[in-house]
């Protein structure tokens, strides 16, 4: 949610900014902008639209010291003025997160004489830092920090100063050496293949950059050291690969997710059994995908470990006034681990005395940082805004957290991998995305564990295709939904549960006979019969009805992908959204 990044060193600074920029856009891609320090000024270009924009004009930005940002708009239009950097004085600064009392700073500094350009919360941020300017920028960021209320990591560079003045709290800020000069950033993958160590900035943390190097700093501008993590970033895995977009990539790793996850859970089972321990509910929570993973799960800790379980979406859980007890086990399940919401939710959990495990992708993110054990799914980088891997890698460690919870054997998992990977090189399901992108709506339907795979395919669809669509419990089409469905609507049914067929099949029978149009997805070669010629039917694989949610994600995240291609969407990029939501 917005990427920052900044650069000081031997190289000339706008082209290797404008590459960490290209890698960061997932963050946010409504505008990007550059500012650049010869040392003496410092030169700016900020353009609205995409970042590969700034590629022609970056011969402007001649120094070896400067920031950028990729940005995804929350107060102020996407429009050349509010794209980042912003200015006041000699400071320039790039944020990203929100300043709640924005508006009241912007009151007291039109009072004082000072003027602003844009309609942004950033720009105060400027403001603030020339107003305390004293001839050092730390100092000054710092002052100004202590006026702000919400969420930043902030880069702010001055005319006449060497270095670059950083400041986070909520928003994620790493920062590496490499060979050739210093660099921070929002995230890892921007800085693959240039650091081969990276540090992790904590809340309050403030840290200045040189050329040779830098310092962290607490909040009383003391000196602090922070642990240097191995960067795991690779180059490839922020490059295509030689696939077209991310999102099929990434959608063709997941039997690896799957594998690799099953791995990496065997160093953290007994840690886990031991937390684990004494459990009598357990509470699951997340947002959007994470959160249709999570609705998976419930199923799985029910039914392995017999113990009651809620799913609750972070975002209500934190305004909640939830009723924790000793035995209450919280889970907190996200790809990035940066998401707001379930880093708020968990703290929350964890401040009212709950027991809390973080599920996620991102090992050294905030949420690793409130949880009392992380348990790793180890999906690899996700650089597609649609989270797709990552959603089976969530899948494969909740299924193996509830088995361990319940004492039963894992081993069905272990068949996930093969599956999958079956599914994707077997199936065809062009025709089913044809039938979708010429449809006036979009409707999947499934039971029990199914319908978290209908939830999670219309998340889908309508994210990277814009097509409407709705998931339901199949049972529910007959309570309402079903007064919508006529030939301009297509129903996808995803069925895997052979004691749950005959009623699914029921609900596909219904939409047949009002006239809509029908396709079904199915791992039971006996339902892939029975509506042979009637519907559109993608046979998978025959697989456990456990496992069952990883390979028929597969095919849904599949069916998303062709329809945006097929509609001419960028499934990568969709409109409105980001990946790694660090804002309310
Ligand atoms: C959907 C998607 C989002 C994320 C959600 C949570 O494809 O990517 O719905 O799942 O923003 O993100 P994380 O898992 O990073 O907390």
């Amino acid at each position: 949610m917005c990427g920052i990044i900044g650069y000081i060193g031997k190289k000339a600074a706008a082209p290797t900014i404008y590459g960490g920029l290209l890698r960061l856009e997932y963050r946010g891609y409504d505008s990007a902008g550059i500012a650049v320090s010869d040392g003496r000024k410092v030169r700016q270009v900020k353009l609205a639209g995409r970042v590969n924009l700034l590629e022609g004009r970056l011969s402007a930005l001649c120094g070896n010291a400067g920031i950028g940002h990729t940005r995804w708009a929350t107060h102020g239009a996407p429009d050349d003025v509010n794209a980042h950097p912003h200015r006041a004085g000699k400071i320039t600064i790039v944020h990203n997160g929100i300043i709640e009392n924005y508006a009241e700073l912007k009151r007291e500094a039109l009072a004082l004489g000072e003027t602003f350009l844009s309609e942004t919360d950033s720009e105060v941020i400027a403001c603030l830092i020339n107003r305390y300017y004293r001839g050092k920028i730390l100092p000054a960021l710092k002052e100004a920090c202590g006026r702000l209320r919400g969420s930043y990591a902030i880069l702010a560079i001055c005319e006449g100063e060497d270095g670059i003045a950083v400041a986070k709290n909520k928003s994620p800020v790493v920062i590496g050496c490499g060979a050739d000069g210093t660099y921070v950033s929002s995230d890892i993958p921007a800085l693959a293949g240039l650091c081969g160590e990276v540090c992790i900035a904590e809340d309050g943390d403030y840290a200045f950059l040189t050329a040779e190097g830098f310092e962290i700093y607490d909040g009383a501008l003391n000196r602090v050291s922070r642990p240097m993590q191995k960067n795991r970033a690779l180059p490839e895995d922020v490059d295509k690969g030689g696939y077209p977009h991310f999102m099929l990539k990434e959608i063709y790793r997941s039997p690896r997710a799957a594998e690799d996850t099953v791995r990496a859970f065997g160093g953290v089972k007994q840690k886990f059994c031991k937390y684990a321990e004494g459990t009598g509910r357990v509470i699951l929570a997340g947002c959007g995908t994470a959160y249709n993973s999570c609705l998976a799960a419930r199923r799985y800790f029910e039914s392995f470990a017999r113990v009651p379980c809620e799913v609750e979406t972070a975002g209500e859980y934190r305004y909640k006034n939830p009723v924790i007890t000793p035995s209450t086990l919280v889970i907190a399940v996200s790809q990035s681990g940066e998401t707001a919401d379930t880093v708020e939710a968990a703290a929350l959990a964890r401040g009212r005395g709950a027991k809390v495990i973080a599920v996620t992708n991102a090992p050294f993110s905030a949420l690793t940082r409130i949880a009392g054990l992380t348990v790793p799914v180890a999906a690899g980088f996700e650089v597609c805004v649609a989270a797709t891997k990552s959603y089976t890698g969530q899948l494969a460690a909740l299924y193996l957290m509830a088995k361990a919870l319940g004492g039963g054997d894992p081993s069905p998992l272990e068949e996930a991998p093969s599956k999958i990977k079956a599914a994707l090189d077997d199936m065809d399901i062009c025709a089913v995305a044809d039938m979708c992108v010429h449809s006036r709506g979009v409707y999947f339907l499934g039971r029990d564990l199914d319908y978290a795979t209908a939830l999670e395919a219309s998340l889908k669809l309508k994210e990277v295709s814009y097509i409407q669509c709705e998931g339901y419990a199949a049972g529910e089409l007959k309570h309402g939904a079903l007064a919508l469905i006529d030939g301009e609507k297509t129903a996808v049914t995803i069925i895997s549960d052979p004691a749950l067929a005959g009623k699914c099949e029921n609900a596909v029978e219904q939409v047949i006979s009002r006239g809509g149009k029908v396709a079904v997805i199915t791992t039971l070669a006996q339902v892939a019969s029975a509506f042979g010629g009637r519907a559109e039917v993608v046979l998978l694989p025959q697989c456990d009805k456990y496992v069952a949610p990883l390979v028929t994600a597969a095919a849904v995240q599949v069916l998303a992908y062709r329809c945006a291609v097929l509609l001419g969407r960028n499934p990568d990029m969709p409109r409105n959204l980001a990946k790694s939501v660090t804002v309310e």
